[in-house]
């Protein structure tokens, strides 16, 4: 529970605190790389050196970052996930970074970072504890505030772990008062919707954070990444309405490059998180990622559907063939819209998407030439009214843009 003098003074800075979604970052989905997916809570660098949370390997993905083509493509952040400091806090108070593991401190590692040309996120949580075991920021926010801009830090991760999800509509914005109140500017990520259910407010996470996860985590597993679909799907109380530039729904990481997918899945999560205008936070180890997965990162087609200044989230139209075919649109800059085909189907066989425009809501009289989301090549012109016949393969996709003649 919260002491009752920090959530009266909460109540008090709530008057005064400045928007999330008009802190002038983010205005489109963040795209970088994040520790947890493949990394996880990996403390033990006398066994693993060369894959435990450190500098080591913080550097190693800043390097590759820099220099394999994902910057060069609009790939940003670099962020450290749970398990980074010491079990305890210094006597200051402070959170400690583990010395053993992070022998420059977070400051130095920062300045590594912005020598590349990239930035760097962090991490903690609202509650006692992290996810992970280690301290959370409870009590502390204003302290943790502080120690994360002295640092440099460019994006934080506030988790929810070991708190209570009553507590977040006063946490939160505390948080963003106290991120803003240090005068660098943060990418402020909020983990707040995750477990609150019907709870959710989504006018306030558009409010007070930058991105707010909407789903569980992701796992390295294909069913996991079709439970995602289905949230967005779904778009329970059309949480679609509230993102936008500077105020993004979070799927979670991308797991493409990692053990779990085929070639057809990683295209379909990555087209999908693409066309929901999710932040893409990598997940793989950009050391050893195989050429056809990091090709696919770098499609700079669909990253252009991700980062369309538009910022719409793309939203299910109809599901076709027996409900196998999900039909998810986005609109785009010019007049565009892209249509995803995703199949959820896994037998296996492709499976016919037959549609028209006009069923779509696309009802330009001189038609809309079509061009391949993945490849950017032409595939032909289609009046509102034309049967339009597209086979999908099994958990895969097909991406279109649509412009108007
Ligand atoms: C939670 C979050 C994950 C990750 C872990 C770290 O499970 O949802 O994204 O940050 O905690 O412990």
């Amino acid at each position: 529970m919260m002491k009752l003098f920090e959530a009266i003074s909460i109540i008090c800075l709530l008057v005064v605190v400045t928007e999330a979604a008009n802190n002038g970052v983010a205005r489109t989905p963040p795209l970088g790389w994040m520790s947890w997916e493949r990394f996880r809570c990996n403390t033990d660098c006398v066994t693993y050196p060369d894959s435990c949370i450190s500098e080591k390997l913080i550097m190693q993905m800043a390097d590759h970052m820099a220099a394999d083509g994902y910057k060069d493509v609009g790939y940003e952040y670099i962020c450290i996930d749970d398990c980074w400091p010491l079990k305890t806090r210094g006597a200051d108070g402070r959170l400690v970074p583990d010395p053993a593991r992070f022998p420059s401190g977070m400051k130095a590692l920062a300045d590594y970072v912005h020598s590349k040309g990239l930035k760097i996120g962090i991490y903690t949580d609202f509650g006692h504890s992290t996810c992970g075991g280690y301290p959370g920021s409870e009590f502390y926010l204003e302290t943790d505030a502080n120690t994360f801009a002295e640092w440099e830090m460019d994006m934080l991760k506030l988790d929810v772990c070991f708190s209570s999800s009553a507590d977040f509509k006063y946490g939160f914005p505390a948080m963003e008062f106290y991120l803003n109140r240090t005068g660098r500017q943060f990418v402020f990520s909020c983990e707040w919707d995750w477990g609150m259910g019907d709870g959710a407010n989504y006018t306030h996470m558009a409010e007070f954070c930058n991105l707010w996860r909407v789903a569980h985590d992701m796992e390295d597993y294909w069913d996991n990444v079709q439970l995602v679909i289905d949230v967005y799907a779904n778009n329970s109380r059309n949480f679609s309405d509230f993102t936008g530039p500077g105020a993004w729904a979070d799927a979670d990481s991308v797991i493409v490059g990692l053990y779990g997918l085929s070639a057809d899945q990683e295209r379909a999560h990555f087209g999908m998180w693409s066309m929901f205008a999710s932040p893409l936070l990598l997940g793989a180890d950009l050391r050893s990622i195989k050429n056809e997965s990091k090709a696919l990162l770098q499609n700079k087609n669909i990253l252009a559907i991700n980062q369309d200044p538009l910022g719409r989230q793309a939203t299910l139209k109809m599901k076709l063939a027996q409900n196998k075919i999900y039909v998810f649109l986005k609109g785009l800059t010019g007049g565009r819209t892209a249509i995803a085909l995703f199949n959820s189907d896994y037998h296996g066989q492709p499976v016919r998407a037959t549609f028209m425009l006009n069923q779509l809501g696309l009802t330009n009289g001189n038609g809309y030439s079509f061009t391949d989301g993945f490849t950017g090549m032409a595939r032909g012109k289609y009046m509102p009214a034309t049967e339009i016949n597209i086979d999908v393969n099994p958990t895969g996709i097909d991406i279109f843009i649509a412009t108007p003649v």
